[in-house]
């Protein structure tokens, strides 16, 4: 039998902590074979609402689950870490500055980077969930420098199944049946949703470029992308509450996918710091193409951009660039 993986959930109390944490134990994310070690962490506040938790998951008996770890404590959190899914952290209020939240959070990460950095498994991969979420996967990996630099990655695979969605409804194809659509860049609004080398297998068994089977450049280049893009504050005006379901899937697929490797003639998209493939500026966590294989994700590389793709790839790392200052200045405030 399997050793245990230990898992980390920050944030655990909260909407998302909620949906992600049975899953992980009913091994959604790490394979049906795979014994798992919950560590939910989150802050005092919070701290009965995750006993809660933590009872709940005991009164559900996943065969898969061999332990449950519930603290405030980011030390005891950690502690021999191989996955950490970070979740938590201070969502943004009414009235509050870009900045106001952008300050919180850094510190937040900066905090948790060494903690993860002292006392997590030297190999852990981390995944940081919580928004701005590629800024905070920079600052964690900035603070914890002795974690390899290719263990640190940011949750961009809900906006990348959200377009496999949006394609699969519009040609109504099972959405396994569509792949290799592309998210570029930051989780926020300026994200680039790119189909130019996305494919789907039609109704006679042939596998088929969407873009062909759709038809419809200008559908694609609109309100695809805005849809894709904005899909997160329509499901905020919808449910009152934002995507808790879906991100916890989400999140479930980034790690098994990078854990147990992406299907062949397919690739997922990550936020991972770049290497300047794609000519995007090494120093910001940027989403890319990658496929993963025995627990290495690599940029898929070789893909031709037009001058449309170009110009959106860009503006998004422009804004990441800018974020960054941005925490900087407040970390140096
Ligand atoms: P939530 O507010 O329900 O839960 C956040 C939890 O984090 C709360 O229980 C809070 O007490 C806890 N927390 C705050 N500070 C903490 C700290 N220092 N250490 C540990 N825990 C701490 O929020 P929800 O809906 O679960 O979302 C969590 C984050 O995920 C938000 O930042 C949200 O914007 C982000 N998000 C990211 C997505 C993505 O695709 N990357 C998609 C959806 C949400």
């Amino acid at each position: 039998a399997k050793d245990p993986v230990r898992v980390l959930v920050t944030g655990a109390a909260g909407q998302i902590g909620y949906a992600l944490v049975p899953m992980i134990a009913r091994g959604v994310m790490l394979g049906p074979d795979q014994p798992v070690i919950l560590h939910m962490l989150d802050i005092e506040p919070a701290a009965e609402a995750l006993n809660g938790v933590k009872m709940e998951l005991i009164d559900a008996a996943f065969p898969l689950l061999r332990g449950v770890v519930a603290t405030t404590d980011v030390a005891e959190a950690c502690k021999g870490v191989n996955i950490a899914v970070m979740v938590g952290g201070f969502p943004r209020k009414e009235g509050m500055e870009r900045k106001d939240v952008m300050s919180k959070n850094v510190s937040i990460y900066k905090a948790q980077a060494s903690a993860l950095e002292q006392h997590a498994a030297p190999d852990c991969k981390v995944l940081v969930v919580a928004n701005p979420a590629n800024t905070n996967a920079l600052i964690l990996k900035e603070f914890a420098p002795s974690i390899p630099e290719k263990n640190i990655t940011c949750l961009t695979r809900l906006d990348h199944n959200r377009a496999l969605g949006q394609i699969s409804e519009r040609l109504n194809v099972h959405v396994g049946e569509v792949k290799n659509v592309i998210i570029w860049g930051n989780h926020s609004s300026t994200q680039y949703p790119d189909v130019n080398h996305a494919s789907v297998i039609t109704t006679n068994g042939a596998e088929k470029s969407v873009k062909d089977a759709i038809a419809n450049d200008d559908w694609l280049k609109t309100e695809f992308i805005t849809t894709v893009q904005q899909r997160g504050a329509a499901i905020i005006k919808a449910r009152k509450l934002s995507s808790a379901l879906s991100a916890a899937s989400a999140a479930c697929d980034h790690i098994r996918d990078w854990v147990l490797g992406t299907p062949k003639g397919t690739w997922v998209s990550m936020g991972v710091y770049s290497d300047g493939s794609y000519g995007i500026q090494p120093g910001i966590i940027y989403s890319f193409p990658v496929t993963c294989e025995k627990g290495q994700w690599s940029i898929v590389q070789g893909l031709k951009v037009d001058e449309f793709s170009r110009e959106k790839m860009d503006a998004t790392a422009k804004e990441l660039m800018e974020e960054k200052s941005l925490a900087y200045s407040c970390l140096n405030r």
